[in-house]
């Protein structure tokens, strides 16, 4: 029988702790995710020294959960995969020296993985989309649009000038009280809530291209949010619901209208009509429907990864490793983290891969 390539994927550059065993057939033997919400959460955001703790203690644990879940041993797995980066310093450390460490404890070759890339790659693992396609790519960290041309060729068409959606939507939880992480929360306020009620701007949108902007938003949700408190000396529970549901409509109508954008660029310079999103934001249900919609409407083929890979994961991580294991690119004991490392380095830098910067 042919063997197929397996790759063990690291994942430490932000809250999650994560490993992951998948195979060149596209197979996920295992997908495990050791998330932090309950240490960041009184802190209503990460915090970067208690994070890189975390992923220092758990590294082992979870790699070792992984290979015993995808029922193979080191010896079965032909190279290691870990995020080098961008994200939290001591986080992608932890992750790239225990990466090594495994390395030279089995012989096998190290990969450091663009953590962007990932994301942006993870079509691949899941729809086996082909190159070049459009990625929006959108998280707590970041927000662009990709013209994904091969593994390791990526153009940015265009991003967020200062915050990223997850980012906004992760303040306006802490601004309504709601908790961390704010995404899920926010969403699920917003079942209850009318969008119509708080009339919020769409920031961008007058201007030509596809950049984006969402600090402004969060403005005029704590503005909105202030006015409410001053006049009724607090929020109800359906104050909160239609702020939310304001607030996640505009975020929706740019994202979308802005994706209609970089379709019809993307599409007048490659002819391909092929539309993929990734990052945590991409889970988002009202989100995710918009833009669906407008690939519909643009004629586009639209991809979504399913929920668990559109947030932190290292399935993706050992997927984009196994993309650079087959064109026979490795890396060696020198690896180092990189806590900036952009995905397309001819784009001019930005504000806008989010004020943090170091999530993705
Ligand atoms: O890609 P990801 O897991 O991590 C990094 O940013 O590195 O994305 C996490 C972000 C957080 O800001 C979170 O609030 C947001 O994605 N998020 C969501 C949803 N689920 C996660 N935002 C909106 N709606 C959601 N359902
Ligand atoms: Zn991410």
């Amino acid at each position: 029988m042919e063997q197929t390539i397996t790759i063990l994927g690291l994942e430490s550059s932000c809250d999650d702790t994560a490993a992951a065993v998948v195979r060149a057939d596209r197979s996920i033997l295992s997908n495990i995710v050791m998330g932090q919400n309950d240490l960041h959460a009184g802190f209503g955001g990460v915090v970067p020294e208690i994070a890189a703790r975390a992923h220092a203690e758990r590294l082992d644990i979870c790699a070792e959960a992984a290979l015993k879940k995808a029922g193979i041993t080191l010896a079965e797995i032909d190279a290691i995969a870990v995020t080098a980066g961008p994200g939290l310093i001591g986080g992608v450390m932890s992750g790239v020296m225990f990466a090594k460490g495994l390395a030279v404890g089995t012989g096998k070759p190290v990969i450091g993985v663009n953590h962007l890339a990932g994301h942006a790659l993870t079509p691949r693992l899941t729809d086996g989309l082909a190159f070049p396609y459009l990625m929006l790519l959108v998280s707590g960290g970041h927000c662009q649009f990709l013209a994904v041309e091969a593994a390791d060729k990526f153009h940015r068409l265009g991003g967020t000038i200062d915050d990223a959606p997850g980012e906004a939507f992760d303040k306006t939880a802490r601004i309504l009280g709601l908790g961390y992480p704010g995404g899920p929360l926010v969403e699920s306020e917003a079942k209850k809530g009318d969008p119509a009620r708080f009339k919020f701007p769409r920031p961008l949108l007058d201007r030509a291209g596809c950049d984006m902007s969402f600090s402004g938003l969060k403005t005029a949700l704590r503005r909105a949010s202030e006015a409410v408190v001053a006049e009724k000396s607090g929020l109800t529970k359906q104050d909160r619901a239609d702020l939310c549901a304001g607030f996640q409509a505009a975020v929706s109508d740019v994202l979308a209208e802005k994706s209609r954008r970089a379709m019809a660029e993307f599409a007048a310079r490659f002819d391909v009509t092929s539309f993929a999103v990734a990052g945590g934001v991409a889970a988002n249900k009202t989100i995710g429907a918009a833009l669906r919609q407008a690939a519909q409407a643009a004629g586009f083929r639209f991809s979504a990864p399913p929920l668990k890979l559109c947030t932190d994961n290292a399935a993706m991580i050992a997927w984009a490793g196994l993309e650079r294991f087959q064109a026979g690119d490795f890396d060696d004991l020198t690896l180092a983290a990189r806590p900036r490392w952009p995905l397309d380095s001819n784009a001019k830098p930005m504000l806008g891969s989010g004020k943090k910067g170091a999530k993705a």
